[in-house]
């Protein structure tokens, strides 16, 4: 299976970016480390961020179109972009939600996902770790 893991707005920035919330990994680091448990779970994973709504909605739309399983962290656009919301829905294939942080345990505006409906699930606080486990979730949902 190909994968794609979709990084929202300042997720390229990891590593410098508050690292006390986001921790020390750099974005190339994950994509390293996605990319590897990737191979190990038989997946052909392509890592890609962009600050752009845009953007993302328009990988959303290729995803749809290619049924092509999706791990998405859509950083601050999860709390307000019904754009993505509504791109996500158009998914054909399982979409894993994920973040870094705990958003429930941050500020108010963190605790709504207006793209939490439309996912097969979410993941969340659990460092970068929450994309091993999102792609770990994808082998389990998905068959050989
Ligand atoms: C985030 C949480 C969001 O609230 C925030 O806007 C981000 C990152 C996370 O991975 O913890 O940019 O999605």
């Amino acid at each position: 299976h190909r994968v794609l893991v979709l990084n929202g707005p300042n997720l390229g920035r990891l590593g410098s970016r508050e690292p006390d919330v986001y921790g020390a990994t750099s974005y190339a680091g994950l994509v390293e480390q996605c990319t590897a448990l990737g191979k190990e779970l038989g997946f052909e994973v392509e890592v890609r961020e962009t600050n752009d709504e845009a953007e993302l909605v328009g990988w959303l739309h290729e995803a749809a179109d290619g049924s092509i399983p999706v791990v998405l962290n859509p950083a601050a656009f999860t709390h307000y972009s019904y754009a993505l919301r509504d791109a996500a829905a158009q998914r054909t294939a399982p979409l894993i939600e994920v973040h870094i942080s705990n958003p429930y345990a941050r500020e108010e505006f963190r605790h709504t996902s207006v793209v939490a409906a439309v996912a097969s699930g979410t993941i969340a606080g659990f460092g970068i770790g929450s994309y091993r486990l999102a792609l770990r979730a994808l082998a389990e949902q998905l068959p050989d």
